[in-house]
């Protein structure tokens, strides 16, 4: 046989023997995918089953008159009770679910839920880096248009940046809300609500109202870019001390270290947000006082002013609870030790 036939069918042989390897290895993935989606099912059968038991017994509870012996044992039955709907939640975080209207409008009837801790971390880490690099864009964007061009086209191109910028936001934020994070509702809205506000902006035509409000508009984007970058740290801080714990939702001893850094950077941030959360109220003011002038024709004067004050609202409420919560659990926290 010739010396070049015989290579050939060598490397043939290795590569055919490699080739059942992969066939093999590729058959048991099959094997296991269908594993894990019959568990899948049994899991998310089974947490619904609980959960509707878990109501029934819970009824129960309440309709018992215990004696006073009892009353400890009942007790602890209650606590117990109290604890499950949140290790269903976290359970639920690793199995498939149905998307909710938004998700389902905008991707469809895709599976989002990102089977591993590592994934979630990933995807999570990936959404604060996006939402840091369209923060310094937006930041030196409106630095440009505040300092050096006043072109109307200029904002508008910065007002559409914005728009997409809080649409691709919100369809994130619902995957990891699907993923099991605890964004509160009112971010969720809050990026629905500056968008609607970009939106309008964008529609605003150019005129004496438009100029006087301008740049007022600008330096407000450009102190919230900052902000933002600031949150941004913060948050990412977070989640790198979180995944270096290895822990997430829990509490307990080993995270003490996690929360002083937390404290720290909570105080730090807390007084630029609520400077910013009262720029927004001045935004809404200064424009509701704009339209009241007899020359104000645009709608879109009085629509920014209400979204402004929709802002505030949600903003400055939610974070004050925000940081009352945490207290509470840190004074908790603190008892128990
Ligand atoms: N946008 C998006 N996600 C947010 C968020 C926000 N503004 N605030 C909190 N989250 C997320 C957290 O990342 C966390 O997610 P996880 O469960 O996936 O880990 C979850 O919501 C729960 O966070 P929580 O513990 O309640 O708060 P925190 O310590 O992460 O942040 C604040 C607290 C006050 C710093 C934060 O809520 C915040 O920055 N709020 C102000 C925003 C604002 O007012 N912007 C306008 C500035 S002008």
């Amino acid at each position: 046989m010739p010396q070049g036939l015989t290579d050939v069918l060598e490397e043939w042989k290795c590569l055919e023997g490699e080739y059942e390897q992969l066939q093999e290895t590729h058959r048991l993935y099959i094997q296991k995918l269908d594993e894990i989606s019959n568990l899948q099912t049994k899991c998310t059968s089974s947490i619904s089953r609980q959960r509707k038991r878990l109501k029934e017994v819970s009824q129960l509870v309440k309709n018992t008159g215990p004696s006073e012996e009892d009353a400890k044992t009942l007790d602890e039955v209650k606590e117990k009770i109290k604890a499950r709907p949140n290790a269903f939640f976290e359970m639920e975080a690793f199995l498939p679910k149905k998307n909710g209207l938004y998700l389902s409008l905008v991707l469809g009837n895709v599976n989002v839920t990102l089977l591993s801790k590592q994934s979630k971390f990933a995807y999570k880490d990936e959404y604060e880096k996006f939402k840091l690099y369209l923060t310094v864009l937006l930041l030196l964007f409106s630095f440009i248009c505040y300092f050096f061009v006043s072109y109307r086209f200029l904002d508008a191109i910065f007002n559409f940046l914005l728009v997409w910028y809080y649409c691709t936001l919100t369809i994130r934020e619902s995957i990891l809300i699907t993923n099991g994070s605890r964004i509160k509702g009112w971010w969720v809205f809050h990026h629905y609500v500056s968008a609607f506000l970009s939106g309008v902006m964008l529609t605003w035509p150019d005129g004496n109202l438009y100029k006087s409000f301008r740049n007022q508009f600008l330096a407000y984007s450009l102190y919230q870019s900052f902000v933002q970058c600031l949150q941004c740290y913060y948050q990412s801080g977070c989640l790198y001390r979180l995944r270096a714990l290895g822990e997430r939702h829990n509490m307990d001893l080993t995270v003490e270290g996690f929360q002083s850094w937390m404290w720290k950077g909570l105080t730090f941030l807390l007084p630029f947000l609520f400077f910013g959360h009262f720029w927004q109220l001045f935004n809404s003011l200064s424009l509701f006082r704009m339209a009241q002038l007899p020359d104000c024709k645009e709608w879109q004067v009085m629509m920014c002013g209400l979204s402004f004050l929709i802002l505030f609202m949600g903003n400055f409420f939610t974070t004050v609870a925000v940081v009352r919560q945490k207290l509470k659990t840190r004074k908790q926290k603190s008892k128990t030790l």
